[in-house]
């Protein structure tokens, strides 16, 4: 298992250091097809994530594989155009690291999104979804090893693992904009194939409302770090089982393109009062 160590971290700190003079304080993950928001940040620099000392490389088709530093709605941010899976192989540590990279930065909250399979039925594909809590079921956790208290604490809390407070900032925001936005529980697995309609029913019973193949890492190394998360899942797809059709990455992409709006009109908003 590879460790990851401050020094690692430090060094990928300050190669985005020497390319922009901001202090980000909100870092932004992009799920599959919501890389539109890249498209919101003035004043970008971009980053190719294999030029970043100790990055691991985006492989998956619709994730772009960049860090931008720049401006959204006033505020720095630094963004990631795509992230990192553990079903391309990488370990969960790895999957994680850009997360200590953006606390080193100065990031103290986190924006993450993710497309995601609906398995509560009230739910629709193009539903925006705010994640009020996780199970991390993958098996894997990126704070197995020694801990490194310079990261955060060997047995972090995760009673609050998505902010009660911004939780309630986009809330309000979705209702002040007419954006539905539905509230659940996401279920992080580790792909890549997409679940059976037995593990559906199986997530559903365990209090799932949605699932997907990303974001439970990142979390916990952010909550690790001490670093306020919001989550916002789009549903691209109803999961396996629930609607006589086999499920596709095509259906995923297209879905997300579709809320692109909605999407950006919450996510813009949201951003300044996080
Ligand atoms: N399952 C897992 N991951 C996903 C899905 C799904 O149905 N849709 C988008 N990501």
């Amino acid at each position: 298992m590879l460790t990851l160590n401050h020094e690692m971290v430090q060094e990928a700190c300050a190669y985005i250091r020497g390319k922009t003079s901001r202090s980000p304080e909100i870092g932004l993950i992009l799920g599959s097809g919501l890389g539109i928001l890249a498209d919101s940040i003035e004043d970008a620099v971009t980053i190719r994530y294999e030029d970043i000392p100790h990055f691991p490389k985006s492989t998956v088709e619709g994730h772009a594989g960049e860090l931008m530093i720049g401006s959204a709605c006033g505020v720095d941010v630094v963004l990631m155009k795509g992230r990192f899976h553990m079903y391309e192989g990488y370990g969960p540590e790895l999957t994680a690291f850009p997360v200590r990279v953006m606390k080193e930065l100065g990031v103290n909250k986190l924006l993450v999104t993710n497309a995601a399979g609906g398995i509560n039925t009230s739910f629709n594909p193009g539903d925006l979804m705010l994640i009020s809590d996780h199970l991390n079921l993958t098996g894997r956790n990126p704070l197995i090893g020694p801990n490194d208290a310079a990261f955060g604490p060997r047995f972090p809390d995760m009673s609050e693992a998505y902010s009660r407070r911004l939780r309630g900032i986009a809330k309000g925001i979705a209702e002040e904009k007419n954006i539905p936005l539905q509230e659940g529980v996401y279920a992080g697995l580790l792909g890549p194939n997409y679940e059976t309609p037995a593990e559906i029913v199986m997530l559903r019973t365990m209090g799932a409302d949605a699932v997907g193949m990303s974001t439970v890492s990142e979390v916990i190394v952010a909550r690790h770090a001490g670093i306020e998360v919001l989550g916002i899942s789009c549903i691209s797809n109803m999961a396996a089982g629930i609607l006589d059709q086999p499920l596709c990455h095509d259906e995923v992409m297209e879905t997300t393109e579709q809320v692109r709006e909605k999407f950006l009109g919450l996510v813009l908003s949201v951003i300044p009062q996080m």
